[in-house]
């Protein structure tokens, strides 16, 4: 039976790809995916910053475009910072929130993701928050407690109207980038499951809606026992999407496993 909302397949380039080699990519993926209907998946892309004036120009068909970051502020002297209003001049879908190297490079603290959380879903976009518990939450036990008070501190004061445009990535820190060990499937849905307990108790009225992406080392091998598991709706992936070939394997694996689930 096919699931009544669309599959969501994206991929953070992260500090990767000039404005040129994201052109070649999305270009590619653009001609891979033509045959895709939007009904039935979203693939959102979100390149440097530097890349989404170009990028915004060819987006269509099934690819979606989003942003790695954004200030809360409209304007004002944050030098470096790239507001919402800014964001609107673009013709983007998706501003990405709290990414784990945003919390723990950039030292960003729950309270800034729920600025940014809250400054998205005003200006109209979707806003992608990531949560994620590190090897040490894990080690000591404490994993589901870290990912409520992500959640519920992330998402303090979001209107309920608003949540149609708020999706979640979990993304177990340890998990993430080349050092990073995948979680099983099993682990994985134990964590969907937790999570959408949560936005239950946060949203009480709309608890089914919300989109729970898995993020963390997924690759071509391990993408299909993942979304067969339930509370998974989606993938986020970086190194195994970078190229456009890989990321159109990946589609192809999991769409037709989502749309029996
Ligand atoms: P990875 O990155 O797939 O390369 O582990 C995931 C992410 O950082 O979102």
């Amino acid at each position: 039976m096919k699931p009544a909302r669309k599959l969501l397949i994206g991929s953070n380039l992260k500090m990767y790809k000039t404005i040129v080699e994201t052109m070649v990519y999305l270009t590619q993926l653009q001609k891979l995916t033509t045959d895709l209907s939007r009904d039935d998946i979203s693939v959102f892309i979100i390149p440097s910053y530097t890349s989404l004036p170009a990028a915004s120009k060819i987006m269509g068909g099934v690819l979606q475009l989003g942003a790695q970051n954004m200030s809360w502020e409209e304007s004002g002297q944050f030098t470096g910072e790239i507001s919402p209003v800014m964001l609107k001049e673009l013709n983007l879908d998706i501003v990405e929130i709290g990414h784990s190297e945003r919390r723990h490079v950039f030292g960003e603290t729950d309270q800034d993701e729920n600025k940014k959380v809250l400054a998205a879903l005003n200006h109209g976009f979707t806003a992608l928050l990531c949560i994620g518990e590190t090897a040490s939450d894990t080690e000591l036990g404490i994993s589901v407690e870290k990912l409520r008070i992500q959640l519920k501190v992330g998402l303090r004061g979001v209107h309920a109207d608003l949540i149609d445009h708020l999706w979640i990535a979990y993304e177990p820190v340890w998990a993430i980038g080349v050092n990073g060990v995948p979680a099983s499937p099993e682990y994985a849905s134990n964590m969907h499951a937790k999570i959408h307990e949560t936005l239950v108790e946060i949203f009480p009225e709309h608890n089914n809606n919300i989109p729970i992406l898995y993020g963390g080392s997924v690759t071509q091998q391990n993408c299909n026992e993942l979304i067969v598991q339930p509370f998974i709706d989606g993938l986020f992936i970086g190194r195994a999407a970078w190229n456009a070939d890989d990321m159109n394997a990946i589609i192809r694996k999991v769409l037709p496993l989502w749309q029996k689930k």
